[in-house]
Order: C-alpha cells, then structure tokens, then sequence
C-alpha cells in the first residue's frame, strides 16, 4: 500500500505541525479562549492539515477571527439541552466553537451510547464544525460506530443535480467503524469537492478539473476563482450527480431540520453555522466487536487483493489516505502556500501579534 502523493504548489513553506498550533493558540488567545480552548481549536484544524484536508486547516483561522471580531462566534460557550430522553438527546451549540461544542456533543453522545448500547444526539446552530472525521474517529476510540449527517447553514455554494445555481452548502457526511490500530472512516462533503479546496486551488494559483464547478451563469468551469470574487458567485456541483445530491438532501433534513438548527431555505448566515445529527452505537451488542474486527480483517484481504489499476498504488480503506498523509506530514511538515502564510500573518498583526509564519526557515 503506498500513500497517494498529495499535491503541494511549487513555492509552498513546510511548517512543523507544532510550530502552527503554537502559533494558532496565541491567535486563538489573543480573540478571548482560554489557554485549554484556543490550543484545542488550533489543534483540531492542523490535524486537518496533518491529515491531507488543507480545505480544513489552519488557513480558516482568519475566518474564524473573523466571525469572532463580528460576533458570530464566541469563545467559552457550552451547549445547551433542549431536550433530553437518555438515549435521544436534543442540544443547542448556542454558536460557540465548533471544536468546543462539538467534542461536549460527542462526548454525551458517547456516554449515551455506552449506557443504553445507542445514541442520537442532535446538535444545532454551532460554530464550523470542521473536519467531521474527527467526530467519527472520537467516537471510535470510544470502541462505537457512528453516522454523522451535517448541513451548513452559510451561504449556498452547491447547485442542486440539474439545477445551474447555488441552493445548498456542502454537506458534509462521516461514518466511522472502530477497529485496531486505526478506525476506518469515511468523511467528506457532498459536494464534488470540498469549498475550503477551491480556496486552496485560488492560493495555489490553480485550476481544477472539469466537471467540479458552474460559473455565475450555470456554465461549466474549472476556475475556483468564479466562487472567491464576489457576486454573483459559482456553484460547486453535487459529487456523483444525483447521488451526492440525494444525500445533500438527507444532511439537510437529518443535520438541519431534525436538529432544529434549520435546513436552507435562501436566508444565508454569514458565517459557518453547523447542525448535526450523530448516531453512535455500541458494535458489541449487535454481532459483536471481535466479529467486526474479523469481518474487516477478511473484507481488507479480499479487496486489497484485487490487481491495482495504478501500479503504485494500492487498495486503501476509507481512512487510510488521512493516516498515510498524516505520516508524511508529520516528518515532513505541513506545506503552506506563501499566500496562506501572507494571510495568517496578517491576521496576526491585526491582533496585535508579530510571530510571522512566512518565510523559507518558518
Ligand atoms: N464542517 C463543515 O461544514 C464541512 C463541510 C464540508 C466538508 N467538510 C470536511 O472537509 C473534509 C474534506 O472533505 P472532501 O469532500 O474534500 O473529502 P475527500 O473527497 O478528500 O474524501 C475523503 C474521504 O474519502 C476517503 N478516501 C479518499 N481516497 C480514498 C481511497 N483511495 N480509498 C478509500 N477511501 C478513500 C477518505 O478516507 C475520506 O473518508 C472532510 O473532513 C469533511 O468533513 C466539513
């Protein structure tokens, strides 16, 4: 098994993971979270970067600032329950960090899980609740499944399959299966890529490939600038046409409407709302956990045996390519493109802070 190559631009400064939570802690201090908050948000987002997701790192701390300076996000929140059943519970993330509110929400949905064998814990109006893997894999060292359905209530970016403007967000949807030494974990947008990697895509100076993007006119592109210049903005589209969209749909009714956080309906938030319906389960009472792990043994076998249609590449499950870049990122560091760097640098200085990031030694 090789790990798939992950493209950085030409001019990109590797930076030690470390190095940038250090550097995201102080940003995060220096807009309200104590000390324990502001690291565990910095850490969550180089996680995303470690794992190969830049769509979800460190480059979205000044939005996050951002949202703070505009009081869209607070920092020190916890959420509230609306309602609780045992099994079912209903809580409002009251818009505080995603990564605060969000680890308080898994956790109960854990404890729940453990005491009753399942949970479903909905959780509304929170903050960007980032990569929804580290959901997923949070409770699969808790030894549970889980299935997470997330809608975003920002503005839309994703055209409905056959329709040619943005009317839904990116939906993101995680499943996670616990398993020795790592989970498998499937977590990704609806949409046929992240927004957060068109971003990515503009900093880099690239384009992307066809069949991603519509234009402000419903044509197809392949310029991630058509959604970063302003209205009327692109679309991205559904991933695979109408069986992304479909599941688009179930992250807007399962994530938005059951939650109560709202699916969309055309009145756009102007930060990163998340709403989010977690199901965990404790696989040991249903066929047990060593047949999982056995069961997953097998299937890893059978399926890794099959020819490679590339020759360095391998058969991987869903997760391996996060622990695979993880490993090389880890040694190698995180490649930022200057223009990141320029970014977070800035919005530093802004806070007072002069610890800059870019630089060829940084
Ligand atoms: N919080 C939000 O509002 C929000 C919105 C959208 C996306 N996101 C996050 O963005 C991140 C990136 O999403 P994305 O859509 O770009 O992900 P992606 O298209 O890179 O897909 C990633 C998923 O596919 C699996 N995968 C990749 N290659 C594989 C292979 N060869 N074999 C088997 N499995 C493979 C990965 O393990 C992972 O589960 C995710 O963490 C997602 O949660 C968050």
């Amino acid at each position: 098994m090789t790990a798939a190559p992950i493209a950085a631009p030409a001019d990109a400064v590797r930076v030690p993971p470390s190095r940038l939570v250090a550097w995201g802690a102080r940003l995060f201090g220096a807009v309200g979270c104590d000390a324990a908050e502001a690291r565990n948000i910095a850490a969550a987002l180089v996680d995303a970067n470690r794992y190969g997701h830049d769509s979800h790192g460190i480059g979205l701390a000044p939005q996050y600032v951002e949202s703070v300076r505009r009081a869209l996000v607070a920092p020190g929140r916890s959420p509230r329950v609306v309602s609780d059943t045992g099994a079912l519970v209903a809580l409002d993330g009251q818009m505080g960090f995603g990564r605060t509110i969000g680890e308080a929400a898994i956790d109960l949905a854990i404890a729940r899980a453990l005491a009753h064998g399942c949970a479903v814990v909905g959780l509304a109006n929170t903050h960007h609740l980032g990569r929804i893997g580290q959901w997923g894999e949070r409770c699969a060292e808790a030894g549970l499944v889980s299935i997470h359905f997330v809608n975003v209530r920002s503005r839309a970016w994703v055209a409905p399959h056959g329709g040619l403007d943005a009317r839904v967000s990116t939906n993101p949807f995680c499943v996670a299966v616990p398993h020795a030494p790592h989970p498998l974990v499937l977590d990704y947008a609806t949409s046929a890529i992240a927004l957060g990697k068109t971003r990515v895509a503009v900093d880099e100076g690239r384009e992307l490939e066809p069949g991603l993007l519509l234009d402000a006119q419903g044509r197809p592109t392949t310029d991630p600038g058509v959604l970063w210049r302003g209205a009327p903005t692109g679309a991205l589209l559904p991933f695979a046409q109408h069986k992304g969209w479909a599941l688009s749909v179930m992250c807007e009714l399962l994530g938005g409407a059951l939650t109560g956080g709202g699916a969309q309906d055309g009145r756009f938030n102007d930060t990163i709302v998340n709403n989010m319906l977690t199901l965990a389960f404790d696989p040991a009472r249903l066929a047990g956990a060593s047949t999982l792990e056995r069961e997953i043994a097998t299937l890893a076998g059978w399926v890794r045996a099959s020819p490679p249609a590339d020759p360095g590449e391998g058969i991987l499950l869903p997760g391996e390519p996060e622990r695979l870049a993880a490993a090389v990122r880890d040694r190698g560091g995180i490649p930022m493109p200057r223009r990141t760097l320029a970014a977070l640098d800035a919005c530093a200085a802004s806070l007072g802070l002069h610890d800059v990031l870019e630089g060829p030694t940084a």
